[in-house]
C-alpha cells in the first residue's frame, strides 16, 4: 500500500461521513492506526514537531503510529487538501507523548478527541489481539435524536432497539452498543468510559453528542456505524408514521444470530421487549 492509496481510505471515509450528514463543520473525527504495510510507506520521516505531551497515558501504544484528522477540520475538505486536514502521529516509547511526522498544515494538531481515540486503540489492541486498527467518531443524527426521545436509555434498551428494527444489526454488532450518559466533549473521563466499554463493544453511543465505532479498518468501522444508524432512522420513521406497529421478535433474532453463528449476548433481548 502506498501512501496515496492510505491517503485515499482516510478521504473516501471522511467523504462518506460528510455526504451522509455526519459530520456537519467541523464535526466528527478519524484515526487509523498503521499496520507495518502502512508504515512502510511513511518512512523515512522526521518529526515535525517537539514531543506533546498526552493528557493520558498509553503504554502499550509505545512507538505506534497513527493518521488522525486535524481538530478544527472539516472532514469534507480531507480529499481536496489531505496535508491540512489529516496527519500523521508518533507515540513515544512509553505512550505518554506525541510528535507529528507529516501532515496537519501549517500549525494543526489531531482532533480534541485525542484521548477516546488513543485509550479506545489501546483497548482494541489488546482485546482484539491486535486486529482492530480504526476509531471512528461521528455525530449521526438518528442515533443522536433516539439519545433525546428517550428519557432512561440504557445498553441493554438502545442495543435491544436496534437490534429489533433491523435484520442486520445483530449479524454487524452482536455483543451490543454501549450507551454512554453525557459526559464532557473531549474530556478524559469520556475517553476512559469509551475505552472501558469497548472492551465488550464495537460501538459505544455518547448521550446528546454522537457514536464511536471501531474495526479491523475504517471501512468496518464505518459500516458498524452505518447499520447502528439505519435501524435508528427505520425506529423514527416508523414514529413518524404514526408508531412501531412490529418488531423482530426474540425467536426472529435467535434464528438471525444462530444461521450466522454470532457470538452474540441475547440477555441484552430484555433491554426493549419491542411490540
Ligand atoms: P475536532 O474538530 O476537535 O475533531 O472535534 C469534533 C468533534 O466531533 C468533537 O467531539
Ligand atoms: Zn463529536
Amino acid at each position: 500500500m502506498n501512501r496515496e492509496t492510505l491517503i485515499n481510505h482516510v478521504a473516501k471515509t471522511t467523504r462518506d461521513m460528510w455526504d451522509r450528514g455526519w459530520a456537519e463543520a467541523n464535526g466528527g473525527n478519524v484515526s487509523l492506526r498503521l499496520n507495518d504495510e502502512q508504515n512502510a510507506a511513511f518512512a523515512g520521516l522526521q518529526g515535525q514537531s517537539e514531543w506533546i505531551q498526552l493528557s493520558v497515558e498509553a503504554p502499550s501504544l509505545q512507538g505506534e503510529r497513527f493518521i488522525f484528522t486535524g481538530t478544527g477540520r472539516y472532514l469534507r475538505n480531507v480529499e481536496i487538501a489531505p496535508e491540512r486536514n489529516i496527519g500523521l502521529i508518533e507515540l513515544n516509547n512509553n505512550g505518554t507523548a506525541y510528535r507529528i511526522l507529516w501532515g496537519f498544515e501549517p500549525n494543526g494538531r489531531p482532533t480534541s478527541e485525542l484521548a477516546a481515540h488513543l485509550l479506545s486503540h489501546a483497548t482494541i489492541k489488546d482485546s482484539t489481539n491486535n486486529y482492530a486498527h480504526a476509531v471512528i467518531h461521528t455525530h449521526t443524527p438518528s442515533i443522536i435524536a433516539l439519545t433525546y426521545a428517550f428519557a432512561d436509555l440504557s445498553t441493554a434498551k438502545l442495543t435491544a432497539l436496534l437490534w429489533r428494527m433491523h435484520a442486520e444489526c445483530v449479524v454487524v454488532f452482536p455483543k451490543g452498543v454501549e450507551f454512554l450518559p453525557w459526559m464532557m466533549a473531549g474530556s478524559d473521563d469520556l475517553g476512559q468510559a469509551t475505552a472501558a466499554a469497548l472492551r465488550q463493544r464495537t460501538l459505544v453511543v455518547w448521550e446528546q453528542h454522537g457514536i464511536v465505532g471501531t474495526g479491523r479498518n475504517l471501512d468496518e468501522a464505518f459500516g458498524r456505524i452505518y447499520v447502528a444508524e439505519k435501524a435508528a432512522e427505520i425506529y423514527l420513521a416508523c414514529a413518524a408514521a404514526g408508531g412501531v406497529k412490529k418488531t423482530l421478535t426474540d425467536a426472529q433474532l435467535q434464528a438471525i444470530a444462530g444461521n450466522f453463528r454470532c457470538n452474540w449476548e441475547p440477555s441484552l433481548l430484555a433491554g426493549w421487549p419491542g411490540v
